[in-house]
Formats: C-alpha cells, sequence, structure tokens
C-alpha cells in the first residue's frame, strides 16, 4: 500500500524517521541523570566476548547492503578495537580469499536471499568462522543459517532500490560497534555522544527530508545530463558510493562515485564546466580536505553541488560558482545516514522526471537469487 505516494522508493524515502525509530527500538538504553547509557542487541549479547576476541571483523554483502557497511566501517574500526575488512560477495568468492576460525564474518543483506551473500555464507561457515547476519528478513535465508545476528526491523522494502533499509542498516553496525566496544572510561563522552545522536537522528531525517522540492528541483537542471559524479570521503566515502548508485540504478544516468583522496590520480582529468559534479562536505575531520578538493574543482571551472553542514554554504562556495544543499549536523559517524537522504530524493526525482520506472528499473530484481 503505498498510502498517499506515488510510489514505494517515494514512500520508503519519506518513512525513514519512523523506520529509524523501529530500528532502535528497545536497542537504546538512556537511563536516568546518573545513569550510563548503553546498547543492547538481544541477538548478539552471548556472541559479543567471541566477537571481541576475534582477529578480525570483515563484512560481506553486494550493492546497497556492501555500501552500507563502508559507511559503518569507521566506527566499528574506531569503537571496536579489531581490525575491519571488506568484502563484496562476489569478488571474495572468485578469489576464494582467506576466511580463517578466529574472523567474525559479518554478512549484510536486506533481503537474507541474494545468492552471492548466501554463497560467500556457505564459505565462511566451512572455514570455521563465527558469522553473523545483518537482514531484514525474519527466516531468510542469510538469517536461519548465520549463528547470531540482528534484524534491521526496518519493515518490508518493495522499491528495488533500497532506501531505508540502508538508513536502518547503517544504524544497525553503530550499534553494534557500541556493543563490540563496551564501556571504558576513555570512551564515555564519545559513546554517550553517539547514543544521544541515534535518538536525535529521526528529526535529523525530517528536517532533510524538507529538502524534497530543492532536490527536485536540482533534477530538472540535471535531466538532460550523461553523468553525474558524487566525491565523497572518510565517514561518506560510502554515501558517495550508494548516492551514484541510487542515480544509476533508479534514473538510468551513468554516474561514479569517487573517493575525494583519489581526485588528483585520475578523475581529475574528467572536470570541466559541463559534468555536475557532488561534493560531500559535510563538518568532520576531513572537512578541510574537502575544501580544498572543492577550491582545486573550482580551479578547473567544475560544475559543482556541494553538501555541506547548515551555515557552511558561503565558505564552501568562496571560490567559485555552486549550488548547496545544507543538511543538519550530526554526530560524524552519523553524517551519512543523514547525508544519503537528499541523494535518494535527487535520484528519485530524477528517474521520475526522465520518465524510468522507479520501483522496478530495467534488468534489476530487489532479490538475485541466481549468481
Ligand atoms: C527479539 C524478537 C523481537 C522481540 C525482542 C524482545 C524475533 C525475530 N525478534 O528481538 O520480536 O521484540 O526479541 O526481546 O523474534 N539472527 C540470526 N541471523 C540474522 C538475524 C538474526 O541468527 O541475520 C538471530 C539472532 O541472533 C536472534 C534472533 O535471530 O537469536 C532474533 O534476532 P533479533 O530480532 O535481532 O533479536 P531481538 O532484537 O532480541
Ligand atoms: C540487488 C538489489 O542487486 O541486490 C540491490 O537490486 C541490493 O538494491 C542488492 O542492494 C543486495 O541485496 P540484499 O537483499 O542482499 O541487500
Amino acid at each position: 500500500n503505498k498510502g498517499k505516494y506515488e510510489h514505494y522508493m517515494q514512500k520508503e524515502i519519506h518513512e525513514q524517521p519512523e523506520s529509524l525509530t523501529t530500528t532502535m527500538r528497545g536497542r537504546l538504553i538512556r537511563g536516568g541523570s546518573c545513569k550510563a547509557k548503553t546498547v543492547l542487541l538481544g541477538g548478539l549479547k552471548d556472541h559479543l566476548k567471541t566477537i571481541r576476541r576475534s582477529r578480525r571483523i570483515v563484512f560481506i554483502g553486494c550493492g546497497t547492503s556492501y555500501n552500507a557497511a563502508l559507511a559503518a566501517r569507521p566506527i566499528l574500526e574506531e569503537l571496536s578495537g579489531v581490525p575491519v575488512t571488506m568484502e563484496i560477495a562476489s569478488d571474495l568468492l572468485d578469489r576464494q580469499g582467506p576466511i580463517y576460525r578466529e574472523d567474525t564474518a559479518v554478512f549484510v543483506s536486506q533481503s537474507g536471499e541474494t545468492a552471492d551473500t548466501l554463497h560467500a555464507l556457505e564459505y565462511a561457515l566451512e572455514n570455521g568462522a563465527l558469522c553473523v547476519g545483518i537482514t531484514n528478513t525474519v527466516g531468510s535465508v542469510i538469517a536461519r543459517k548465520t549463528h547470531c545476528g540482528v534484524h534491521i526491523n526496518a519493515g518490508c522494502e518493495i522499491g528495488v532500490a533500497s532506501t531505508k533499509a540502508y538508513t536502518s542498516q547503517i544504524v544497525v553496525m553503530a550499534i553494534l560497534a557500541l556493543a563490540i566496544g563496551g564501556d571504558t572510561i576513555s570512551n564515555q563522552e564519545r559513546r554517550e555522544a553517539i547514543i544521544d545522536g541515534l535518538f536525535d537522528l529521526p528529526n535529523k531525517i525530517r528536517d532533510v527530508l524538507k529538502l524534497d522540492q530543492e532536490m527536485k528541483d536540482l533534477a530538472k537542471l540535471l535531466i538532460a545530463e550523461q553523468s553525474l559524479l558524487v566525491f565523497g570521503r572518510g565517514y561518506n566515502y560510502a554515501t558517495a558510493l550508494e548516492g551514484a548508485l541510487k542515480v544509476k540504478e533508479v534514473a538510468l544516468m551513468h554516474s561514479e562515485g569517487i573517493l575525494a583522496g583519489e581526485m588528483k590520480h585520475g578523475p581529475l582529468a574528467l572536470v570541466d564546466e559541463n559534468l555536475p559534479i557532488v561534493v560531500i562536505a559535510t563538518r568532520d575531520a576531513c572537512f578541510s580536505k574537502q575544501q580544498s578538493v572543492i577550491q582545486q574543482l573550482h580551479a578547473r571551472k567544475g560544475r559543482l553541488i556541494v553538501m555541506c553542514s547548515k551555515g557552511d554554504a558561503a565558505s564552501v562556495c568562496s571560490g567559485g560558482a555552486c549550488r548547496v544543499i545544507e543538511v543538519s549536523y550530526v554526530e560524524d559517524c552519523l553524517q551519512p545516514v543523514v547525508n544519503v537522504v537528499p541523494l535518494q530524493l535527487l535520484a528519485y526525482h530524477l528517474t521520475v522526471l526522465r520518465g524510468y520506472n522507479v520501483d522496478q528499473p530495467r534488468n534489476l530484481a530487489k532479490s538475485v537469487t541466481t549468481q
């Protein structure tokens, strides 16, 4: 049931304040004034010790689910104290890459049925790793075959392009980072800031959803373009990949997410006054590096659309003309949850304006159960 919406993708983008609330329900604990703030993942509580003792945590997934794990990687590295690596399921299988008994392998899949991810799970089980699932579908094959896991509880997702599952996956993995990390005096302030940030996320998403009309106007400007680049780094490298994936899969426009740190090693050659480039430059430890990327793009007359934190519009555009998307600030590791929303909206409007099928893009399936 699409309710008041025209398409499922549109509905699923707009219901993210509610889906995130459901994802977090019962999992964040904020006691009275002197009680510590903490987290609870019922499905993992008996396995946290093993995860903490593992030699490595390896995230495995495909498409949007892979991007969600990539978005959560920095906070997992920071809080868990365990090395975190990433594998695209098909690539792990192609290489028959190393998975050991001492590894924790985390399988991220909205449907819980993706063949590549499932085969990678069977491979990791054979190799003796602890296998953890992060799925949206209770009773799915990945949920059943993993040793333990977390349901993201985002509600049924129908649009082929994943939107609300992506933001719920990141939130679950941030909670996972808090759960693995445990309380220490030295990280208490950081943990509390993240938990407060999680509580506040639905409101921040409501804020950013108000950019709907602005994203529609931007889509009108981009409707006839051949290509769109999205530059990100740090916490928002994944946002660049995911934003580009949305544009590619539904709007059927070539789009590439680019790690901004790699700009001068190739992508800079593409920059001219015609190619539209989205640069994600919200406030975090990489902000000044992104400002210098923007300066370099301005110097080459790049056609820029800069996503920045509220109040930063003038400073990010000081070196030349650009369009700005201003978003609310949240704790740095949660910023990808906010930042992806305008890009979801942009992809949605571009698709409708270009006259393509939003909910069922050509050649794609919601759940790819063959290899
Ligand atoms: C569970 C209940 C929830 C209830 C809550 C109350 C289910 C599905 N969930 O939620 O309805 O409100 O307790 O305490 O009944 N699992 C995997 N692989 C996966 C995902 C999950 O093995 O990919 C396992 C978990 O380890 C766990 C079980 O499935 O044993 C349920 O996981 P989850 O729904 O995340 O647990 P709770 O949040 O505790
Ligand atoms: C398909 C979908 O390719 O599978 C994507 O079209 C999705 O939207 C990918 O990200 C992975 O799916 P899942 O269910 O394993 O998260």
